[in-house]
């Protein structure tokens, strides 16, 4: 079959896969591959236990698989066979050198670009999906300008905005499709080319445009005021802690102002997730590299908060058990960032993790989907850790439960059952204000929830 269009995605990872799961899911005439360098991943994609757990995934990709979505590790033959690239591979925190732990790693990004420009035969439309640092799109122009034929280059900028969890929605149904690019004829042109693709099921009004270092910045930027609100949220939280207001209904009556929202404003033990910090520092660096010092200071404040607030919710246990922690069993409920997914990375558990071993507690952790990613993370780390995948079971014989993500199943448990099962006195610490505080404390839990008064037997 001839296809209308042929798309090649760089990066088979968390944006890359469901991205163009979507576009081939709304999009059969066009065929879309998607290639990386690792080959387990590649082979995850053509199983059937996807690589990635995300709502609604698994269906797409089933309905597109080897009709017009393929999944390869043949970077060279996809550069070649494909005019329109995606490019969407990580783009961590530096760990090295100058900006280490603040600037944005672009070494996978770069070499993307000498591989784009060796293997292309044919003039190609190159889009920047991954998050990149303002002005990144010039450094990409500037390696594929070293063209030796008639092979051309348009790099458009189109930052994806999907939340993991909830990605196969925010697909579908995207608040926005922000394109930037050169306000050239061929930038202009190749604009055009990809709103096209996104016209066959994103409404026009909702595909905007904008020059190129706008679109770049937007998206670090939206991230960056995402995580505020939650810093924002969580720091009111500590100060509801100390005098008995309740953050839940300070912020529905903040929310409620139309001009502030509702949205965003659910105190946490603190954000995790693999971009919101990462995104906030590279903002935080390139605001030194432009020697705004007072505007760099500003942003990392919203990292500084996120942290205090992990700080806080351990200290919270430490000295509410007696100040001591040390044999202790505490059972984590939930390892993933946030629910409905099964990725840890930058997870607030990893961190409370780490400090409740320190304290030489034992840890018992449950979660729905991330077990397998928990057990990576923790290699290495000392101590007493185990992985139980069911909730009664974990807590059994534990002191205390942590919340630690917002997942449903938690929601609604037989909190009784796990009760009598439980060492006393028993406490619950409710890092997502996630269960029913007064029921629990008439069950005979003593009850810590984030940003309300605590509820204890003395
Ligand atoms: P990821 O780590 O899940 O996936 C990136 C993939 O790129 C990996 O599979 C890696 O093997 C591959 N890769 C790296 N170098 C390569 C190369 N030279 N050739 C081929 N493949 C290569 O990352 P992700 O979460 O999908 O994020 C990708 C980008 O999208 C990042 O810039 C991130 O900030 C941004 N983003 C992520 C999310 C999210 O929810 N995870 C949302 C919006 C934007
Ligand atoms: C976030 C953004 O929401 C996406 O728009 C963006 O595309 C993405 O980052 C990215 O660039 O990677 P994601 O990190 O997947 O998406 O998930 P969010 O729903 O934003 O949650 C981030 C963290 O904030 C989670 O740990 C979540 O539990 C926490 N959170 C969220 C709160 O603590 N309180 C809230 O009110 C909302």
């Amino acid at each position: 079959m001839k296809f209308k269009k042929n798309i090649l995605c760089i990066g088979a990872g968390y944006v890359g896969g469901p991205t163009m799961a979507m576009i081939a899911y709304k999009c059969p005439q066009y065929r879309v591959t998607v290639v990386d360098i690792n080959p387990i991943r590649i082979a995850e994609w053509n199983s059937d236990d996807l690589p990635i757990y995300e709502p609604g995934l698994d269906e797409i990709v089933k309905a597109t698989r080897g009709k017009n979505l393929f999944f390869s590790t043949d970077i060279e033959g996809g550069i070649r066979d494909n005019d329109i690239i995606f490019v969407s591979v990580n783009t961590p925190t530096k760990t090295f050198g100058a900006g280490a732990g603040m600037a944005a790693d672009l070494q996978y990004w770069e070499k993307t670009a000498r591989q784009i420009l060796q293997y292309s035969e044919s003039s190609k439309i190159v889009i920047e999906k991954s998050t990149l640092p303002v002005k990144t799109a010039l450094a990409m122009e500037k390696i594929l300008n070293y063209t030796k034929n008639s092979v051309s280059f348009d790099v458009l900028s189109n930052p994806e905005f999907l939340a993991e969890g909830s990605a196969v929605k925010d697909l579908e149904n995207p608040d926005r499709i922000l394109i930037g690019c050169r306000d050239t004829k061929s930038g202009l042109a190749a604009r055009e080319t990809l709103v096209e693709i996104y016209a066959n099921w994103v409404p026009r009004e909702k595909i905007i445009t904008s020059n190129i270092w706008s679109s770049e910045l937007s998206k670090i930027v939206s991230n960056a005021f995402l995580a505020q609100r939650i810093s924002s949220i969580n720091a009111i939280s500590a100060l509801c802690e100390k005098t008995d207001a309740d953050i839940t209904e300070v912020s529905k009556a903040v929310g409620m102002d139309s001009r502030i929202g509702s949205k965003f404003l659910s105190a946490s033990v603190g954000f995790g997730g693999s971009c919101f910090k990462k995104d906030i520092l590279n903002l935080v660096y390139l605001c030194q590299h432009y020697s705004l010092h007072k505007v760099a200071d500003y942003w990392e404040s919203v990292v500084r908060i996120n942290q205090y607030q992990q700080e806080r919710f351990i200290l919270n246990m430490l000295t509410t058990m007696f100040n001591t922690l040390a044999g202790k069993r505490i059972c984590l409920f939930g390892f993933a960032f946030k629910a409905n997914t099964g990725d840890t990375r930058e997870s607030p558990a990893i961190y409370i993790t780490k400090r409740l071993l320190e304290e030489k507690a034992e840890i018992i952790i449950t979660d729905p989907k991330a077990l397998k990613n928990a057990k990576a993370d923790l290699t290495g780390m000392e101590g007493k850790v185990s992985f139980v995948e069911d909730p009664y079971k974990a807590a059994e014989g534990c002191h205390a439960i942590a919340i630690l993500t917002e997942w449903d199943v938690y929601r609604n448990l037989d909190f009784q059952k796990i009760f009598n099962t439980m060492t006393k006195p028993a406490s619950i610490f409710d890092g997502r204000n996630i269960i029913d505080h007064k029921r629990c404390f008439d069950i005979g839990f003593n009850v810590y929830p984030t940003g309300k008064p605590a509820l204890t037997h003395s």
